[in-house]
């Protein structure tokens, strides 16, 4: 036997070799010290989710470095969604069955919304007009915890759970809150049918122009 042939025969021989205490295959050829090491792969699962992230990173090198992406480079989404706020860019045509999302709400869509909410949760106990009946009445001037949208924000963050108002904090989006307070703001003076007497102090708001229509009303008034 030639010592190149006996070399491939030890190199084959430990292969099938199998650990007696373990009852694991060796792999062959992997000795240091005496140590040998068990062939012990890795389970299905994780190796193909080790290949599945290098397909990821490879896809994701492609659309950071060759497509530049700007769904992946945050610089540029930040500065692309700033142009979209300043109207600066035509938004993208809508896919189809898919309701553009408005940038810019108009005071019906924001009062049309607020309306929504209201009716659905809110006109149980403040009447369906908002004139009142187990919740106070919010067409008159006169509040309980103040007449600011920074008050009514707290009551329906907070609610006023010993009088049965609970919080909306959870049910409600920011906007829906913020729309729901600009309802209620416009239903003031609407004289609906049977309105709650009025119920704590009358407000008159600070001095903010542009918030309020009918802040003149309150100044005339004695
Ligand atoms: C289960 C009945 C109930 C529901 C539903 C309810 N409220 Fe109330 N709400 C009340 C009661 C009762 C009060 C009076 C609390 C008090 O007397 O301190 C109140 C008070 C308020 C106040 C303060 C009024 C004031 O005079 O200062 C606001 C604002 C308000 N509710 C908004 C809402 C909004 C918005 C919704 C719907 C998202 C809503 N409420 C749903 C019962 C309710």
């Amino acid at each position: 036997m030639s010592t190149l042939e006996e070399k491939q025969n030890d190199n084959k021989q430990p292969e099938v070799e199998i650990d007696e205490v373990t009852n694991v295959k060796l792999i062959g050829g992997h000795e240091f010290d005496g140590i040998r090491e068990l062939e012990n792969p890795l389970p299905p699962w994780l190796k193909y989710l080790f290949y599945a992230t290098i397909v990821f990173s490879a896809a994701y090198l492609i659309l950071l470095f060759v497509f530049k992406d700007d769904s992946i480079i945050q610089d540029l989404e930040y500065q692309k969604e700033m142009a979209e706020a300043r109207g600066e860019l035509e938004k993208e045509a809508p896919e189809e069955g898919v309701e553009a999302v408005a940038v810019v709400r108009t005071e019906e869509d924001i009062l049309a919304s607020g309306e929504k909410t209201f009716t659905k949760i809110c006109a149980v106990c403040h009447g369906k007009f908002g004139e009142g009946l187990v919740g106070p009445n919010f067409t008159d001037e006169y509040w309980i915890h103040g007449g600011s949208r920074e008050d009514q924000y707290k009551i329906i963050i907070n609610g006023v759970i010993e009088k049965g108002m609970i919080s909306y904090k959870n049910q409600l989006s920011e906007t829906q809150i913020q729309d729901v307070i600009s309802y209620i703001h416009s239903l003031k003076g609407t004289n609906p049918p049977n309105p709650k007497a009025p119920e704590g102090e009358k407000y008159v708001p600070e001095e903010k122009p542009e918030a309020e229509k009918n802040t003149t009303e309150n100044a005339v008034d004695a």
